[in-house]
């Protein structure tokens, strides 16, 4: 089963969207294996954002990413990449279709509420940046076979 790192983002936090963010994601079917609160420092800022280094909203989105705590998940399920990305919505929420998180929620690309990991590679980098493996738990709910076929 696919995993892939979740981060409700400084905005989302504030606003006290974090209930709403999750249930989303859980009402889809998604399994969260690991979750917690937690403030995101500059150096571990720069590492996960470091593909993004160079470019001009660079700095900013590593003091927006730190300017507050933040959640994070990791959720689990068959394509749950794809299922995340798709249920955020576009990147940009001015551009997000309506009924993502994004679009439902925001306006702006530097305030869009909400992360996920963008392909295989990206989550297989990402999640270790914030969990040990010990914090990622395998369980199986009693639901899962209503949701998973
Ligand atoms: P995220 O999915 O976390 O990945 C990179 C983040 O940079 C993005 O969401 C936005 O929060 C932020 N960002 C700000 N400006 C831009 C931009 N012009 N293009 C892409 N991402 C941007």
């Amino acid at each position: 089963m696919e995993r892939t790192l979740v981060i409700i983002k400084p905005d989302a936090v504030q606003r006290g969207l974090i209930g709403e963010i999750i249930a989303r994601f859980e009402r889809r079917g998604l399994r969260i294996a690991a979750l917690k609160l937690m403030q995101i420092d500059e150096p571990l800022a720069r590492r996960h954002y470091a593909v993004h280094e160079g470019k001009p909203f660079y700095e900013p989105l590593i003091r927006y990413i730190t300017s507050s705590p933040v959640v994070v998940m990791v959720l689990e399920g068959n394509d749950a990449i794809e299922i995340v990305r798709r249920t955020m919505g576009a990147t940009n929420p001015a551009e997000a279709a309506p009924g993502t998180i994004r679009a439902d929620f925001g306006l702006e690309i530097g305030r869009n509420l909400v992360h996920g990991s963008d392909g295989p590679e990206t989550a297989a980098f990402e999640v270790p940046l914030f969990f040990t493996e010990d914090e990622i738990l395998s369980y199986e709910r009693d639901t899962d076979r209503w949701i998973f076929e």
